[in-house]
């Protein structure tokens, strides 16, 4: 059978059919009927469609980029199709096709026997709970939501009311992602100094270098200092591998590792808390592109001084209301759980366990 006499319908079928957008783009390049097929009325359906197989569930992405403050983030709402949407939800999409291919190295971080892939059906639910998290950052972690109004009942039941729209395997699902997020800034983003020492004993067996934690706090980076910090972190991200922690624990005349660490146990679990608010997309961003604390630090103020998150309500000047004022994700969750007669901590061993979350093993 000859394709070219296939009927239209039937080819924009099989272009509704496709798994991504890469291969939309490629058929409709196939020929100038097939490119005519494609730029028909359709076309913002085939790559609603494609988009959907690639980075699914859209519907989600949607909640996500349509949210303002000027609406309760747990209200359905819906779009006309445009090429803006598209855009959209591919950015959003493929940031959370990142997640799905970092969530292995984290989920099975001791249990290397057990690390796998991914299916694609895994994968589909950490996107999924990426977007959901996503939102819950972009709606809650704002200026209007300060450390004096977390506990006051009205917002507390309006941050129980996005959590309500999920099953408690879908909040499962979000805690397990949660986790992965949390694991990376507390060790790749933000390390405690117990880690840096670990990690510095470990480069450096043989140095006797005496790590000095915090001098930063009392002695700001002389300019040189920092010039030379920026230039080195040029070089090592341009170098082949383990650059990060090559720079962060190289000693050296204007670099101390100590000064890398986020503080002990206690102050630590705080950074973490405080961090824990950037969105899935800002938390990527720190992992992928900041090697030194200073500029963690440096990227955090910026947004924070701005607006935390690319969706949701702006809101004015003010970084230090990002601090001390930790994320509202788990003390939700743990509301609504007890509402559904679960606890958090039996809830998280679920997951530990792979009876619940994204992986399950029966
Ligand atoms: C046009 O698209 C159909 C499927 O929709 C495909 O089978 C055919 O090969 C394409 N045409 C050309 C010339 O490649
Ligand atoms: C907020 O979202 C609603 C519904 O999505 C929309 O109608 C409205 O125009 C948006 N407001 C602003 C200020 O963007
Ligand atoms: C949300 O709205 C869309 C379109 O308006 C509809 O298809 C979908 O079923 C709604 N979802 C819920 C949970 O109400
Ligand atoms: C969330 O739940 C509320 C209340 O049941 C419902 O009105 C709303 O449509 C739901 N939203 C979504 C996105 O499913
Ligand atoms: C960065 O390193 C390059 C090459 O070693 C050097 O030429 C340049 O002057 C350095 N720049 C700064 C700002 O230190």
């Amino acid at each position: 059978m000859y394709f070219e006499t296939l009927p239209t319908e039937i080819i924009t079928d099989i272009f509704l059919s496709l798994p991504d957008i890469v291969s939309v783009l490629s058929l409709s390049a196939t020929s100038h009927r097939n490119h005519s097929i494609f730029h028909s009325s359709q076309r913002l359906l085939i790559l609603h469609e494609a988009a959907d197989a690639q980075y699914g569930p859209v519907s989600d992405i949607i909640q996500l980029v349509t949210h303002n403050s000027s609406q309760p983030a747990h209200i359905n709402r819906s779009v006309a199709a445009s090429d803006a949407l598209i855009r959209q939800i591919l950015h959003v999409g493929r940031i959370a096709q990142r997640w799905a291919d970092i969530y292995p190295s984290k989920k099975w971080k001791t249990m290397y026997a057990d690390r796998r892939l991914l299916t694609a059906n895994e994968r589909f639910l950490v996107r999924r709970a990426i977007y959901r998290l996503w939102l819950f950052s972009a709606a809650f972690h704002t200026r209007a939501h300060s450390r004096t109004t977390r506990r006051v009942p009205g917002i507390i039941a309006e941050r129980a009311a996005l959590l309500h729209n999920y099953s408690t395997p879908e909040l499962a699902e979000m805690l397990d992602v949660h986790t992965v997020l949390r694991d990376t800034v507390a060790n790749n983003i933000c390390p405690s100094n117990g880690k840096i020492r670990q990690k510095f004993r470990k480069r450096y067996p043989e140095s006797n270098h005496q790590l000095l934690f915090n001098i930063h706090l009392n002695y700001p980076p002389t300019p040189s200092a920092h010039l030379y910090a920026q230039n080195e972190s040029w070089y090592h991200q341009h170098a082949s591998s383990g650059s990060k922690a090559y720079t962060r624990l190289q000693p050296s005349r204007f670099h101390e590792p100590g000064a890398e660490g986020w503080g002990d146990e206690v102050s630590h679990y705080y950074v973490v808390e405080d961090m824990m608010k950037l969105d899935p997309e800002q938390v990527l961003w720190l992992k992928e592109r900041c090697s030194l604390k200073s500029e963690v630090e440096a990227y955090v103020r910026e947004r924070a001084d701005g607006y935390i998150g690319a969706y949701g309500s702006g809101y004015e000047s003010g970084a230090s209301e990002f601090f001390n004022n930790g994320e509202t994700f788990s003390e939700t969750l743990a509301f609504v759980l007890r509402q559904r007669g679960s606890e958090l901590e039996a809830f998280k061993s679920s997951i530990e366990d792979c009876d619940a979350g994204i992986v399950v093993v029966d």
